[in-house]
Parts: C-alpha cells; sequence; structure tokens
C-alpha cells in the first residue's frame, strides 16, 4: 500500500517559538521525514504549460514552478517560508550572503537617477556598496545618521526611492526609531529598508514598525553556528518577487541547498539561543560597566544607553552584540588577543561563541565611513577612539565574564 503523508498546517494563533519550528515544514509526502530533505536538483521535471520561463513579471511563486534551482528550489523555499513567518511577512528571497541581499534589494529598486539615504553608520560593506559603487551607477547617495529624524527629512529629495538602515547600527548600536523613519520615507513615497541583523527577528519586527522590507545577514544569529553564508530579504510578495527576478534570477545571487539546509537547523533553536544570548549579554554589560578598565559601554538594554527608552519600545529583547571602550584601547586588544581563551578575538557576531574585536576609530574613517564634522563628532561620542564589538555566545555568561575580566586587567 502506498501512503502519502501530509503536512498539518500550523494553528493561526501559533506562538513565535512554534512558528519559528514549524512554519513551512512540508513533511515528505513520500517517505513522511519530518527534517527538510536537501534537493540538490538543478532542474526539476516540467508539465506541458507549466509556469514562466522569465522571472519578468512573475508575482508570486506559486506561478512559477520549481523548473531550475536559480529561480527556485524546494529546500530554499522552506528556508524561505519560515523566514517570512519568523518576520511576520507574505514572502522571503534567501539570498547568498547578507551583501547579496542588501545588494539585490538596492539594485532592484534604484536606477541612474534615483536618490537613496542611507545610514551614515553600518555595516561596512553597506558603507562602501552605497557610497562608492552605486555612485558609479548614476545612483545618488546620501549618507545620513537616522537618529536625527530632522536630518533624514532634510535629506530626502523628490528622486529618493529608498532609505536604507540598520537597528540597532553596527557597530556603535544606535538605535533607529523604525516607526518615525517609516513614516517619513512614505510620506514622500520613498520604500523603507532595515538589516535588522543585529536585532534578529525575536527582538525586533521591523515590518510591523512600518518598514518595507527586512534584511538579515543569516551567516549571524539567525544560522547562529559560524559555519554557513546566508542572507534574506523579507516583505510584501510583490517587493519580494521583484528583488527574485533580479537579485535570484539575474544577478545570481542565489543561496546553495546545503546552506538553506543548514540555516533551517539554525532557526530550529533561534528562540532558545537568543533568550541565552540576551540573558549573558545583560549580565556581561553590567559587569563591564563596573570594570575599572572600561570607559564606557553600550548595550541597548542598559538604563545608560542614549536611546534605552527608543529600544526598550521597539525591542522586546536588547540582542547579543555590546561596545565597550577600553582605557588606551589598542594595548587592551593585545591583551584580548594575547590572554582570552574562552571569547575569541576575531570578527563576525552571532555565532555560538562569543567573539570581540576592537574597531579602532581613526582605521574605521580611513578604511570605511570618512564622516566629517557632526557625523563625526556622533560617532566619537559612542566609540571615542575605539569600540570593542562583543558578540555574546552560549558560553556560560559566569565563564565569559571571568575570561574578560583576566584579560584586560592589567
Ligand atoms: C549588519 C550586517 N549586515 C550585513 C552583513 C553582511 O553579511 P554577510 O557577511 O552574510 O554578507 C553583516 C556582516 O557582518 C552585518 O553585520
Amino acid at each position: 500500500m502506498t501512503k502519502t503523508f501530509t503536512t498539518h498546517p500550523l494553528p493561526a494563533d501559533a506562538g513565535p517559538e512554534t512558528r519559528s519550528l514549524d512554519a513551512g515544514l512540508a513533511i515528505d509526502p513520500a517517505t513522511g521525514a519530518i527534517a527538510p530533505n536537501v534537493s540538490m536538483s538543478v532542474n526539476n521535471v516540467l508539465m506541458p504549460g507549466d509556469g514562466a520561463f522569465s522571472a519578468d513579471g512573475v508575482a508570486d511563486l506559486a506561478d512559477l514552478p520549481y523548473l531550475y534551482a536559480r529561480w527556485a528550489n524546494p529546500t530554499v523555499r522552506q528556508l524561505e517560508q519560515r523566514l517570512a513567518a519568523l518576520e511576520g511577512a507574505e514572502d522571503a528571497l534567501a539570498t547568498a550572503t547578507g551583501m547579496a541581499a542588501i545588494a539585490g534589494t538596492l539594485l532592484t529598486f534604484l536606477k541612474a537617477g534615483d536618490h537613496l539615504i542611507v545610514s551614515d553608520v553600518c555595516y561596512a560593506g553597506a558603507v562602501e556598496l552605497t557610497q562608492r559603487v552605486l555612485p558609479d551607477l548614476g545612483i545618488e547617495v546620501t549618507p545620513v545618521n537616522m537618529a536625527r529624524l530632522d536630518r533624514v527629512e532634510a535629506a530626502i529629495r523628490p528622486n529618493t526611492r529608498v532609505i536604507h538602515c540598520e537597528s540597532p547600527v553596527n557597530p556603535i548600536l544606535r538605535i533607529v526609531d523604525i516607526a518615525a523613519v517609516s513614516a517619513l520615507a512614505h510620506r514622500y513615497g520613498a520604500l523603507l529598508t532595515i538589516d535588522s541583523t543585529f536585532a534578529t527577528p525575536v527582538a525586533t519586527q521591523p515590518l510591523a514598525f512600518g518598514a518595507d522590507l527586512v534584511i538579515h545577514s543569516l551567516t549571524k544569529f539567525i544560522n547562529g553556528h559560524g559555519d554557513v553564508l546566508g542572507g534574506a530579504v523579507i516583505g510584501r510578495r510583490d517587493l519580494v518577487a521583484r528583488i527574485r527576478g533580479r537579485a535570484g534570477v539575474y544577478l545570481g545571487a542565489t543561496l546553495p541547498a546545503q546552506s538553506a539546509w543548514l540555516i533551517l537547523r539554525g532557526i530550529d533553536t533561534l528562540y532558545p539561543r537568543m533568550r541565552t544570548i540576551c540573558e549573558s549579554a545583560a549580565a556581561v554589560a553590567a559587569f563591564l560597566e563596573n570594570h575599572a578598565e572600561v570607559e564606557r559601554v553600550v548595550y541597548p538594554g542598559l538604563a545608560s544607553h542614549p536611546q534605552h527608552a527608543l529600544a526598550a519600545g521597539q525591542m522586546a529583547s536588547f540582542g547579543g552584540m555590546i561596545g565597550f571602550r577600553a582605557r588606551e584601547p589598542k594595548a587592551a586588544a593585545a591583551r584580548l588577543a594575547e590572554r582570552l581563551r574562552i571569547v575569541h578575538y576575531a570578527f563576525s557576531l552571532g555565532h555560538q561563541r562569543s567573539l570581540v574585536v576592537l574597531l579602532d576609530t581613526d582605521e574605521m574613517m580611513a578604511s570605511t565611513f570618512r564622516l566629517k564634522g557632526e557625523a563625526l563628532d556622533d560617532y566619537r561620542a559612542v566609540a571615542g577612539d575605539g569600540l570593542f564589538r562583543l558578540s555574546i555566545g552560549l558560553e556560560t555568561a559566569a565563564d565569559i565574564i571571568r575570561d574578560l575580566d583576566q584579560a584586560l586587567t592589567r
């Protein structure tokens, strides 16, 4: 007897933890396998009359059968449905990296003669893409401190099509008032895209505050294990379909199925991981605030964060990223690199193991941010001569604290 297995739809009122495990989960109809299969096929058999051979004008993936894996792949599709559910969105596109999601989104909605407003401080790759590459394509770009709403409004032009920012901002953990910036964007007919990598969907749901598209580097907390690259853009079905056409089909920024499978496995534990990480981050931030070698701690959950009230209104938890300033930052960095035994002195963030690195302000200005005047003063007010970017992992919080203490202490 042949049995076909079916997937039961989730109840409409399923909680976020349940959705993060089961939204889009497709039981294999032939075998009943619960864990997703890794679908390696590049092409799928077609029925005569099936689908759209050009991605242009494909408004709904339901109209686009699996015909070629650069368009869509069943494993990647499960990931996309899970991501859409995490953000309370209609659809998602998974991409090869977080940068591919940012570039694919901006290159979909901007053309020569259009204007982009971008957060003057955000992930270095996004700063360099928007301020160095996009102008070469005839796109006008204005960097703005998005915490200064009057500056955002003043920067808007008749040809402003997109406003792009992060919250919290990498690396200085500035909070952007998503509802206020989205109201501004929409008043002038622009789209608001938010890179929410630092927050994760557990802490903030930008679409609920009016953002049009949420972007994630899945490489960070969402996969959470430091072993795969990925990105996503999540939002309204018609917007995502346009990005799929450009970024996936024409720019080829597609996520491989094996990566999608790993990220789905990572997401299974996103909520409990983030709960542990946020609890530990609060304890580590409080410890650092009282450390003799530490001049300043920046964590949205601390009452000392200048935008703590805004963060509390917009974030369900305060995330796993901490910034701190040490006396004599370069000497402190050398001690950390030499002495840390549990925390790793390394770039990247959002892994299961804690990571820390010094971002020297002069070096960041020379290589990436190039801020001047008020914008530079705003940056220095937080980062001083250099900010340590600390990404909290899943180790015992007391061990992270002891390790930082012995390495920081002269
Ligand atoms: C906030 C943010 N967005 C995007 C990216 C880029 O992600 P990826 O390395 O997956 O391209 C990063 C990487 O550090 C990031 O921190």
